[in-house]
């Protein structure tokens, strides 16, 4: 059983709309502006595919994308997107000029660093991985730092380890130092966009 937040594509919504506030449309801007026309893209871990609904469909962008969640899946596909049920731990991923990973790499801690060399090793030219760095997980005060890390359940379990600006920014340099061709905080500083050269050819 997933918890609430993962429970339908409009309940997410509307609960991260509540999390983000103002910064909700900076982080789909800030991803899309990344992304050249004409690319093929593969998101890993899309959810609801806000992003393509709202901003890579209407530009000639090749999309597919994998989720977990079976009623995101169904619920994407119903609406033409090409959206299949996957595992990122075990499944193998496509390969795409620019593959994206955003809001979801805390989900794999501590193998994190498995899941980024197979996403780069997908990628032909970018790996976007764009991560939440101000969580309410690490809120200061207890009960909604306790609420927010038992509410994050996708169906494979509560996931209470996250990044802030500092543990990215470590672990990027400390694996990837070579391959960042950009770091940039969305507007309002909730998520911060690494760009990696990919490493598929
Ligand atoms: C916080 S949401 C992010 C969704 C979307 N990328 C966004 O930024 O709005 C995390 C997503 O990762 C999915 N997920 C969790 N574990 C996964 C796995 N092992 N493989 C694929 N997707 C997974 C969840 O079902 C959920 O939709």
């Amino acid at each position: 059983m997933s918890s609430l937040i993962y429970s339908h594509p409009s309940i997410y919504q509307l609960l991260m709309r509540v999390i983000y506030a103002g910064g909700y449309a900076a982080r789909y801007r800030a991803l899309s502006e990344l992304i050249p026309d004409g690319a093929e893209v593969f998101e890993a871990c899309a959810g609801d595919a806000y992003l393509y609904q709202h901003y890579l469909r209407p530009r000639s962008i090749q999309y597919r994308a994998g989720e977990f969640n079976e009623t995101f899946v169904a619920h994407a596909r119903a609406r033409g997107i090409d959206m299949q049920r996957f595992d990122l731990r075990q499944d193998p991923v496509p390969q795409a000029d620019v593959v994206l990973i955003h809001a979801s790499l805390y989900q794999f801690m501590p193998e994190h660093r498995q899941i980024v060399d197979r996403l780069l090793a997908a990628a032909r030219q970018t790996l976007i991985i764009s991560e939440p760095v101000r969580n309410l997980s690490s809120s200061r005060w207890a009960l909604i730092r306790c609420v927010a890390r038992r509410s994050a359940d996708p169906g494979s379990g509560h996931k209470a380890q996250r990044f802030d600006e500092h543990s990215l920014d470590e672990f990027v340099t400390s694996h990837y130092a070579e391959r960042v061709r950009q770091r940039l905080l969305i507007p309002g500083g909730r998520e911060l966009i690494y760009c990696l050269e990919g490493r598929a050819r």
